[in-house]
């Protein structure tokens, strides 16, 4: 289940009902899969064939259908990075920099670890959301933001968009980032 820092105090929000609680209040969408629906093979494996990221979405259909009806997504993907990744370096490097869509971006951690770095309302500050396997997390349109990896760099997770094309990040300049 995800944990929350938040950057400005170093405070950690961790337990299903404090972190989406926080993450209401924010207006960031946490919910959870089942990852035990999964068969095992396919479980913790990040070098992944397209039958095998397409076994993934079909286990998964009823949830993703849910989320259609709900908020209108179009498409839907796999995703898979780790150190086999080519330029792995590079694509880290521009998921790094802050930076905004004018849609949702919504990911649900099925293998690995992941976290999202989130502009809060207010005076919250930017605080981290560490996901693990079976957390779903949207960030809100227009909300600055950025994802990278945990120590173990590695992660599967489905992605679902309205417009593919009009998933574009527009970088956003914010002199009170703290970094660590
Ligand atoms: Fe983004």
């Amino acid at each position: 289940m995800a944990q929350i820092r938040i950057r400005n105090t170093n405070e950690r929000i961790t337990g299903d009902e404090n972190v989406r609680q926080f993450l209401n209040s924010q207006e960031v969408i946490y919910e959870h899969w089942d990852i035990s629906k999964l068969s095992p093979e396919l479980q913790n494996k990040f070098d992944l064939t397209d039958d095998q990221k397409n076994a993934i979405l079909n286990t998964f259909d009823t949830e993703i259908k849910d989320l259609v009806a709900r908020r209108g997504y179009r498409t839907w993907d796999v995703i898979t990075l780790t150190e086999a990744t080519p330029n792995i370096e590079e694509l880290l490097k521009k998921f790094e920099s802050i930076h905004t869509h004018s849609e949702d971006e919504i990911r649900a951690i099925i293998s690995g670890n992941g976290i999202f770095i989130i502009k809060g309302a207010g005076d919250v500050g930017y605080f981290d959301v560490e996901l693990e396997p079976g957390d779903l997390i949207s960030v809100p349109e227009n909300t600055p933001h950025f994802f990278t990896l945990m120590e173990n760099r590695k992660v599967v997770a489905v992605r679902l968009f309205v417009e593919t094309d009009g998933w574009v990040a527009h970088p956003y300049e914010d002199p009170t980032f703290q970094k660590a």
